[in-house]
């Protein structure tokens, strides 16, 4: 890991220069932060089982069309992707209210939502990731109008997929972020789902408890943090066996 060279490293995930042109590595961090990097921690194991969860989901994203920057895992903690120019908008789509939605508009967590809502956030720490509309995106130029529509449309077919996909499992979608990334193949470019789809970045709550199985058990003290990540794991069938094996505390669920 220490040799390659290092593109880029965010709060959890370290991107490094791919093995060949127009690849990268993504490696999982178990760092967590929370609140804009205010709240800071780690969650053991969790970059394993993010590194699991995401090539899974992606992997059947792929298989229903849905383009994607996965290539393959190549390890505990490492995915091989498509180098793509990220776009610097978090596409959120809910199903329910949870989290800033139910802040901003004082609607309980937990109420259905109408119909499934799409928000958009500039990419920008400095600013704290302010909500934005299709018109300061386009107006600002950070993705086009044709760009957006594709983001959208991709955004509404993950999410009837995984909604379904999660139901299967017990899981409520309650809401997600993604991200998007441009790709060029010989002077084409395409828009194509990027990052990575965890539960760092998806609210998942049992269908029958309503218990949290996501990272709002970091952002809330809620306990039983780990536990979580493994469980979803777990009911998608994918936790590795023996539990994540690079990493000392997680205990296999039967
Ligand atoms: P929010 O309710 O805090 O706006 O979050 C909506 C969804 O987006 C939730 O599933 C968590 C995810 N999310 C991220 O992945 N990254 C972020 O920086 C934020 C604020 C939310
Ligand atoms: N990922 C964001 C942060 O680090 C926010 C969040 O997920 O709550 O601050």
């Amino acid at each position: 890991m220490s040799r390659r060279r290092r593109i880029y490293e965010g709060k959890a995930k370290v991107l490094f220069e791919g093995p060949e042109p127009g690849t990268l590595v993504q490696y999982f961090k178990d760092d967590a932060t929370a609140f804009n990097n205010q709240k800071k921690g780690v969650i053991t194991g969790k970059g394993v089982l993010n590194n699991r969860i995401s090539e899974y989901l992606m992997t059947r994203l792929g298989e229903i069309g849905v383009p994607t920057h996965f290539v393959r895992r190549l390890n505990m903690r490492e995915q091989l992707i498509r180098e793509v120019e990220i776009i610097p908008i978090e596409v959120v789509v809910r199903n329910v209210a949870a989290g800033s939605l139910s802040k901003r508009f004082g609607i309980p967590e937990g109420t259905a939502l109408p119909r499934s809502i799409v928000e958009y956030y500039y990419k920008s720490e400095e600013l704290g990731n302010p909500m934005v509309s299709e018109e300061h995106i386009t107006a600002f130029g950070w993705a086009a109008p044709q760009d957006l529509d594709d983001m959208v449309a991709l955004s509404l077919r993950v999410n009837d997929y995984l909604s379904g996909l999660f139901l299967g499992i017990g899981l409520r979608l309650v809401d997600f972020k993604l991200e998007f990334g441009r790709l060029w193949e010989n002077e084409e470019m395409r828009i194509v789902l990027a990052d990575e789809i965890s539960p760092d970045n998806c609210r998942l709550w049992d269908i029958k408890t309503n218990e949290k199985l996501d990272k709002d058990r970091f952002r809330q003290d809620l306990g039983k943090v780990e536990e979580a990540y493994q469980e979803v794991a777990r009911r998608l069938g994918i936790l590795p066996e023996g539990g994540p094996v690079d990493v000392k505390a997680p205990k296999t669920i039967q």
